[in-house]
């Protein structure tokens, strides 16, 4: 079995425990050990500790120098819209002349705009859009990432859409309620043909359903048709909500007993409180808010009501063209309020958590997949201190080097 050694780490870090999601004062915990190593065995890690405690191995063992870098595991992105053609520059210079995201939506900008892009595109284009993405992750430290149709809102596209993410490796969800495409007179109609036309194929896809819960989207009455059917497919089910009016999405999410609620941008203390006595997590987009020039979601309110909290990019060609979870971690402690701790556990356990992944993802300890990233630098929480620094020295999916972003496949 091939086995690889990270020597002299200056710092090796993961959240503490074996527990997901972590909540509260757990979601803080992290366990540090200074001047350490990791070894891994095939695709997974075989053990941590001290390079004092490392006794020595014998038979064959690739060594790689950790000294000046701290190892971290690798980051979870539990939220992203990566499977999109085209871009939306155009829009994003109009916005910063005053231009509303809601208004371009309106006017069959916005997400329209996107769908006409991606269904230019057929299932090849599609999969070197995801790779690209991908490996633009990738670079950033992200060694697991959730990717949402909801681009094609047809049938196939959206089935193409699924199978390019699942083909990159990609955690695949089916968005299927991202918009009211325009060839359909309203929502009710488009579910329809969606759920009678496309559910049954894309649940044998995706592992998860989502559905955009906001005026101008889908209301909360067809969310849950949407959301209902698709848990009797057997679909996980998301939700995104709260982004900029309180539509119901946290009751529903709790009633359907779905995974998470992703946004909540407009959340108040009653959403807090509900989410904190449920087992929904609460994932948050700090890159959409700050784009869009929205609130921040109430980060601190939730950890410290002892909800379960996530964080991740929302990357997508409008309102979070963003890959970079080591930027989400950056905004997490200085616009969320939260630890670094808090963040990294946010955006490694919790995400994973919120992927069905807890029980091998987010953390380094043995037995978990040897998914690391070694940032160079004297202390790990240089990821979200240094803002717009890369520190992310070398990334391992599974016990494999990742090559460097030059070498990623374009599309
Ligand atoms: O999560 N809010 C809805 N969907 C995406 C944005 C998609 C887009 O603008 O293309 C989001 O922010
Ligand atoms: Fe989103």
């Amino acid at each position: 079995m091939e086995r690889l050694l990270i020597r002299d780490l200056t710092q090796l870090v993961s959240p503490a425990g074996r527990a997901a999601p972590l909540r509260g004062p757990s979601l803080g915990e992290l366990d540090v050990i200074e001047d350490a190593y990791l070894l891994v065995e095939a695709d997974a890690i075989a053990a941590v500790g001290r390079m004092r405690d490392l006794a020595p191995l014998g038979g064959e063992v690739i060594e790689i120098d950790g000294r000046g870098r701290c190892a971290i595991p690798g980051l979870v992105d539990c939220h992203t819209h990566a499977c999109f053609g085209g871009d939306r520059v155009g829009e994003f210079a109009l916005r910063a002349s005053g231009a509303s995201y809601e208004e371009l939506h309106a006017a069959g900008g916005g997400i329209l705009s996107t769908v006409r892009a991606t269904r230019a595109l057929d299932e090849a284009g599609l999969r070197g859009r995801v790779e690209r993405h991908r490996g633009w992750m990738q670079a950033r430290g992200t060694t697991l990432f959730e990717a949402k149709s909801g681009y094609g809102l047809d049938r196939d596209t959206e089935l193409a859409s699924l199978r390019a993410i699942r083909a990159c490796g990609g955690v695949p969800t089916w968005l299927g309620a991202h918009a009211v495409p325009p060839e359909f007179p309203d929502g009710d109609a488009y579910l329809d043909v969606a759920l009678a036309e496309v559910l049954p194929e894309a649940a044998r896809i995706a592992e998860a359903a989502d559905v955009f819960l906001e005026r101008g989207a889908f209301d909360a009455e067809q969310a849950r048709r949407y959301l209902t059917a698709c848990a009797r497919a057997g679909l996980a089910l998301r939700i995104h909500g709260d982004q900029f009016t309180e539509g119901g999405a946290i009751p529903l999410a709790i009633e359907l007993g779905a995974r998470s609620v992703d946004h909540l941008e407009a959340t108040g203390h009653e959403g807090v409180a509900a989410l904190a006595r449920s087992e929904v997590t609460a994932v948050l987009l700090p890159v959409a808010a700050l784009v869009l020039g929205r609130p921040m979601p109430p980060a601190r309110a939730l950890v410290d009501a002892g909800a379960a909290v996530a964080l991740a990019t929302d990357f997508n060609p409008g309102s979070a063209f963003c890959e970079s979870l080591p930027l989400v971690c950056a905004l997490a402690c200085t616009q969320l309020r939260l630890a670094p701790a808090e963040a990294l556990a946010a955006c490694t356990v919790n995400a994973a958590h919120v992927l069905g992944r807890a029980a091998t993802r987010g953390r380094l300890a043995p037995g978990f997949a040897a998914d690391i990233v070694l940032l160079d630098a004297p202390d790990w929480r240089y990821l979200a201190y240094h803002l717009g620094h890369d520190h992310v020295a070398v990334v391992l999916c599974e016990g494999t080097i990742v090559p460097a972003a030059a070498d990623a496949p374009g599309g």
